[in-house]
């Protein structure tokens, strides 16, 4: 498709108007629209955003239609088979890939990060003790602007750099101690000489009691999910935290804005809904009662892990989560291959039948990453808050750029009023 301008016509209103078109490295163009209401008064209407490119970003690529991702150019199969998380994050955050010294001071500025404000601890004690992690993430996260007073100033480059550090590296702290605190335990202290996953693996399953050694396979995995759950551009959670942004907030409660939309089971919070929904499947003959009810418009059940508003094709995260599915089960010998076998069977039935075929819906990323959860010992609870922290870095890296760019305004979408027409107050005994 040629960038030729487009022409909104309305000959009985006699509008006509030349649009101009913004075009990207790859992907579809787009039409600018900007400047429409301000020359002819009308709005463009597009609830849920189907249509609608909300920035310019340099940071990831999708193709829906043919199952592509991309981080800074890079496809997630070579990423998820050659990189390991931190130098992910440091491609997310900086644009390329960094050389071997610079990782290495990322990793070494990072572990420096890891430690909570001591009295940042109080917090976790005024939760109630079966809090759901999630909800303490929302509530820690949105409260570290209180304590870092020091890197607050957004229009300060070296500020919202120290800010976007301090986020990655501490939210692993924070998510562990949100499930210590969940289950009655110590909260666990970061330890320097770890990786940036064994030390998330340390602070959730040790205890001050005895010693406790990070299973490789476990961390390997973890840096995997890591990967794949890093960005995924302009999804629900990441134009949250783009929105909360743009008013000048500051990162924390942007961040924590993003934690709170990715809660929802329509989008991170699908990887729990997922193993609940498995669990209640319960067993291969029962398949077809849920395929059906899904199938079903009055009935609201939805097949959880399927479907994409981008991916029309298989989400290649999902293939790739598969594969490690299989492996970590074997590894681990855990006893949860029955739910892999109903998954891959579900998957199976699913994939054949029309109305999945017709509507495009593919597992997403969020199909196989509780499994893989579970057989590392991670509850169900804790399986969207593995999703922040994988997250966290694209939400930051996304801050940090729409920070950058000179067309960043508030973000404030128009309406269509459907209300009532001005009508004049009744007092009270009048009505
Ligand atoms: N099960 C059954 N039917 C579905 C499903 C599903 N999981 N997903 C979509 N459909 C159907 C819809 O009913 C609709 O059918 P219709 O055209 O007959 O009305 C059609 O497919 C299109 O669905 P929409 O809801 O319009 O698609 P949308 O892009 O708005 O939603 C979403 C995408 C929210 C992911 C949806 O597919 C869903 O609810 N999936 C289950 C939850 C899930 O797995 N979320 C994780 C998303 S990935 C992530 O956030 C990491």
């Amino acid at each position: 498709m040629a960038d030729n301008p487009y022409k909104l016509v309305n000959e009985q209103e006699g509008l006509s108007e030349t649009l101009g078109v913004v075009s990207g490295t790859q992907g579809p163009h787009a039409v600018d629209v900007r400047k429409l209401y301000r020359d002819t008064g009308v709005l463009t209407y597009d609830p849920g955003f189907m249509s609608t490119a909300s920035c310019e970003s340099r940071i990831t690529y999708i193709d829906g239609e043919a199952g592509i991702l991309e981080y800074r150019g890079y496809p997630i199969e070579q990423l998820a088979e050659q990189s390991t998380y931190l130098e992910v994050a440091y491609l997310l955050l900086y644009g390329d890939l960094p050389n071997r010294t610079q990782l290495q001071k990322f990793e070494q500025l990072i572990v420096y990060h890891t430690m909570l404000n001591e009295t940042l601890k109080n917090f976790y004690d005024g939760f109630h003790h079966d809090a759901h992690p999630m909800a303490i993430m929302v509530g820690v996260v949105g409260s570290l602007s209180a304590f870092y007073h020091d890197s607050l100033d957004i229009n300060d480059p070296k500020h919202r750099e120290i800010s976007a550090h301090r986020l990655f590296a501490k939210m692993p702290t924070i998510a562990a101690a949100s499930y210590k605190h969940n289950i009655s335990e110590p909260i666990i202290y970061p330890r320097n000489e770890l990786s940036y996953c064994a030390n998330f693996l340390h602070m959730m399953f040790s205890t001050p009691c005895e010693p406790y050694e990070v299973n490789p396979i476990a961390e390997k995995a973890i840096n995997l999910l890591f990967i794949l759950h890093a960005d995924h551009e302009q999804n629900a959670s990441t134009s949250t935290v783009r929105l909360a942004g743009s008013s000048q907030a500051n990162p924390f409660a942007c961040i924590a804005a993003g934690i709170a939309s990715l809660w929802g089971p329509a989008h991170g919070g699908a990887n729990e809904a997922v193993l609940d929904m498995l669990t209640e499947i319960g067993d291969v003959s029962h398949i077809d009662k849920y395929i059906a009810k899904a199938k079903d418009k009055k009935d609201k059940f939805r097949l959880m892990g399927f479907g994409h508003r981008v991916y029309k094709n298989f989400d290649p995260r999902a293939g790739i989560l598969r594969e490690v599915c299989k492996e970590v089960l074997e590894k681990l010998a855990d006893n949860d291959s029955p739910l892999f076998e109903l998954a891959l069977r579900l998957e199976e039935i699913a994939l054949n039948d029309d109305y999945f075929i017709q509507r495009k819906l593919y597992p997403n990323v969020d199909f196989y990453s509780g499994i893989i959860y579970r057989a590392l010992g991670i509850p169900n609870n804790m399986f969207t808050v593995m999703f922040a922290i994988g997250r966290t870095i694209g939400w930051v890296a996304h801050w940090m750029e729409m920070m950058n760019d000179p067309e960043q305004k508030i973000g404030r979408p128009r309406q269509i009023y459907k209300g009532s027409p001005r009508r004049e107050y009744i007092p009270i005994d009048k009505r």
